[in-house]
């Protein structure tokens, strides 16, 4: 009688373990990626990835904003294969050498450099560092209070890297909405996802120099740009004078991952003229109005972070596992 139930209650646990095997694959089938993708050859990855994060973030808590930026510059340029992490080599500029979008301006190289020794004393040749990025994002997310996410893993680091393709795929802060609406669209992003993955902007600084333009001599006029509230405007003059090399929050709370960036854009107090942009169409107008509710930007955010860092991702046996992420093997 035991013995029937013992293999009685066998048969269920295999049937179960192979519907779980069958449905990671199928959705894995999509991209090739899944959650938990190296819970069988390195079961301590994501928590290894979070441990060294927070002792990068304990001595530099500003490092968040660029490591959360990085997803959408890597993902842009070649897909989301590690690209951004490239050294130059040679006679080959590469992309975090693109002055304009990541020269000067994406920080926290080290950090990535720190994460992959400890991940590679621990299971080497294993871990990606396109992989790394997308958890590192994750994880800053939740550390600064906004939603938990499982991250599709499983992706593979790419071999080239050119700054000429970062110029052409990341757009500028004075970029109007088609500008923007059509780089997204190249990569398969809808205009919501637009609109969701720039509520980014919840957390970290901008330098002076991106919003110069806009408080000086918007589109060469002399003036500052009139979709900027004017006491908005005044206040970040004086945070930011002519020349200024300082920087100024995003929107307001550097730390804090809520919808404050949406309801500053919404009253005409978004600090690029690419966020204020969402204003003049009714359709992201629509959208921003939504994610001014916590439960919607909190829903959709994640949701669009996991369709941006399936952008032309190498999986198998495409590309390779960097041991260090500065350099192709
Ligand atoms: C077309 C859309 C976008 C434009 C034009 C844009 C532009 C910018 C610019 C100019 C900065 C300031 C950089 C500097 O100080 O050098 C910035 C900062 C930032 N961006 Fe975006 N961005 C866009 C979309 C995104 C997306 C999709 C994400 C991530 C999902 C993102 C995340 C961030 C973060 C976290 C910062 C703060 C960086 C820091 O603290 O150093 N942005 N963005």
């Amino acid at each position: 009688m035991m013995a029937a139930v013992r293999e009685h209650c066998w048969k269920r646990v295999l049937l179960l373990s192979t519907l779980i095997s069958c449905i990671l694959f199928l959705v894995g089938g999509v991209n090739g990626l899944y959650p938990g993708f190296y819970s069988y050859s390195c079961p301590n990855a994501e928590s290894i990835v979070l441990e060294t994060l927070k002792t990068f973030l304990a001595s530099d808590p500003t490092l968040g904003g660029p490591l959360l930026r990085v997803t959408y510059h890597d993902c842009f340029v070649r897909g989301c294969d590690a690209s951004l992490l490239l050294n130059s080599v040679g006679n080959n500029t590469a992309e975090k050498d693109a002055v304009g979008p990541n020269k000067d301006s994406i920080r926290g190289y080290e950090v990535y450099d720190g994460i992959k020794s400890a991940l590679e004393a621990a299971c080497p040749g294993v871990i990606s560092c396109a992989d790394i990025i997308q958890l590192v994002a994750r994880d800053i997310i939740v550390l600064d209070g906004g939603p938990y996410w499982n991250v599709p893993t499983g992706r593979r680091d790419g071999r080239v890297s050119k700054a000429s393709e970062a110029l052409s795929n990341l757009v500028g802060p004075n970029s109007n909405y088609t500008t923007q609406k059509d780089a997204f669209a190249k990569h398969g992003l809808t205009e919501k996802d637009l609109v969701v993955l720039t509520g980014a902007h919840t957390i970290g600084r901008a330098r002076c120099v991106t919003i110069q333009n806009r408080l000086y001599n918007f589109s060469g006029t002399g003036q500052t740009d009139p979709s900027l509230d004017a006491s908005y405007a005044e206040k970040l003059k004086s945070k930011c004078p002519k020349g200024s090399n300082s920087s100024v929050k995003l929107d307001g709370t550097q730390f804090h991952f809520d919808t404050r960036y949406y309801k500053n854009v919404l009253v005409n107090k978004g600090l690029f003229h690419s966020d204020a942009s969402f204003l003049t169409e009714s359709f992201p107008k629509s959208i921003v109005e939504l994610e001014t509710k916590k439960h919607n930007f909190f829903a959709d955010f994640p949701e669009a972070m996991i369709k941006m860092s399936s952008i032309g991702v190498l999986i198998h046996d495409e590309g390779e596992i960097r041991k260090n992420c500065a350099f192709v093997d």
